[in-house]
């Protein structure tokens, strides 16, 4: 890859790996990038770097502008081999004896993935380096998403690294937001409702805390996707309007099915939810990824989950669904469940406890509907359906 200047004297030097498809069981249709920062000034600076197997890469790309030797220092802002596996390759090549910068949990977290004794120089929360022209201050953004991550701000230039933060897993030709215009907002709503969804709160408390700061944003560059450069407050009032995860009136009707009993039910509580004028989609879990279902329910009023009883159980699709939801946290929701079922039917008595241990309000005790829905079925799917919409309308 060509290294792309962003303001005169930063670089990107990240890799596009155009090829993944499952990042830990979030689905990348459209790839991903692990974005990396050259920084020349009198101490030249590498911000993070790429997953292991793109080390020689980075290298090669940092070449391309300076002999990789002349680095004088690293910055390690999270410790997550998608930006850390590179670390040994790099470190042996420029020199191990290079100082290696983090947060004090970084340490922590990185000497537990890796055996290197780097020459570890851990900063302070609001700690400032002179680099020479330009110094670089380190906010610790804890969870967000991991315990050691944390921001890197370029006051001179009003840049911040924002790792994980504000990216989008996106592999494309473009670098910029300018290049991409909207269509790299689906992608960043994803990257939010997957990845930093159960953190909305302390979302809220950075981008709280960034203003009081008074700290200046001109461009934001993450380590996953495009640069902000044309319009960084895009991304920032997004991410405060997804943290409130004010519900819309919208539902999400995630489902499995077996003989098409359950599906049958999801959709005919969809065409009632549309008949009230609520949007709803109907999301069969075989053939909807679940965190593409995450997405939709990031501004969702109202989750219905349909599950057929199997060996007198949730099916297991299902239940890998909720158990995803639940890790992910989403808040004001409206809930029901329902299903078919043949002799025993516990399923939708179990969907319930999910769903109650999520702290959603469950507003009827389920629907459940024995082997194939009859008319009295479909009726009982329709006004559970108008029941939810009648809710979401009322919110
Ligand atoms: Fe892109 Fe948390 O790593």
């Amino acid at each position: 890859m060509k290294p792309i200047e962003i303001v005169k004297g930063i670089y990107w030097v990240g890799v596009l790996d155009w090829n993944i498809r499952d990042f830990h069981g979030y689905a990348t249709p459209q790839g991903t990038t692990y974005n990396a920062y050259l920084i020349l000034d009198e101490k030249v600076t590498l911000i993070d770097t790429v997953k292991k197997e793109f080390a020689d890469q980075l290298l090669d790309n940092i070449a391309q502008v300076i002999d990789p030797k002349k680095i004088d220092l690293v910055v390690s802002n999270h410790t997550e081999m998608d930006h850390s596996g590179g670390l040994p390759r790099v470190m042996h090549k420029i020199g191990e004896d290079k100082p290696l910068y983090c947060s004090k949990m970084g340490q922590k977290n990185l000497a537990l993935h890796f055996p290197e004794k780097w020459n570890y120089q851990p900063v302070e929360n609001g700690g400032v380096l002179n680099l020479g022209q330009r110094t670089l201050t380190f906010l610790e953004t804890r969870m967000l998403h991991w315990p050691d991550s944390m921001f890197s701000y370029v006051r001179e230039e009003e840049l911040l690294f924002s790792n994980d933060a504000f990216g989008q897993h996106y592999a494309g030709p473009e670098r910029f937001d300018d290049q991409t215009g909207e269509a790299i907002m689906p992608q960043a709503m994803k990257y939010f409702a997957n990845i930093l969804l159960l953190y909305s709160p302390l979302v809220l408390q950075l981008v709280e805390k960034v203003s009081q700061m008074g700290l200046l944003i001109r461009t934001i560059c993450p380590d996953h996707g495009i640069i902000w450069r044309q319009d960084p407050s895009r991304i920032i009032k997004a991410y405060v309007e997804w943290s409130r995860q004010k519900p819309a009136k919208k539902a999400v009707i995630a489902y499995d099915t077996m003989w098409k009993s359950t599906q049958k039910l999801a959709e005919a509580i969809a065409d009632s939810l549309n008949q009230t004028g609520v949007e709803a989609k109907p999301m069969h879990l075989r053939s909807h990824h679940r965190s593409d279902i995450i997405t939709e329910i990031l501004d969702a009023g109202a989750v219905l989950v349909g599950s057929p009883t199997m060996n007198n159980g949730i099916f297991p699709t299902v239940m890998d669904f909720l158990t995803y939801l639940k890790g992910l946290k989403p808040a004001k929701k409206i809930a029901a469940a329902f299903g078919s079922y043949g002799w025993s039917g516990e399923a939708v008595k179990l969907i319930n406890q999910e769903l109650e241990e999520m702290k959603f309000d469950l507003i009827d005790p389920g629907l459940k509907i024995q082997y194939v829905p009859g008319p009295q079925g479909i009726q009982a799917a329709f006004q559970l359906g108008q029941k939810v919409g009648q809710a979401l309308k009322n919110l």
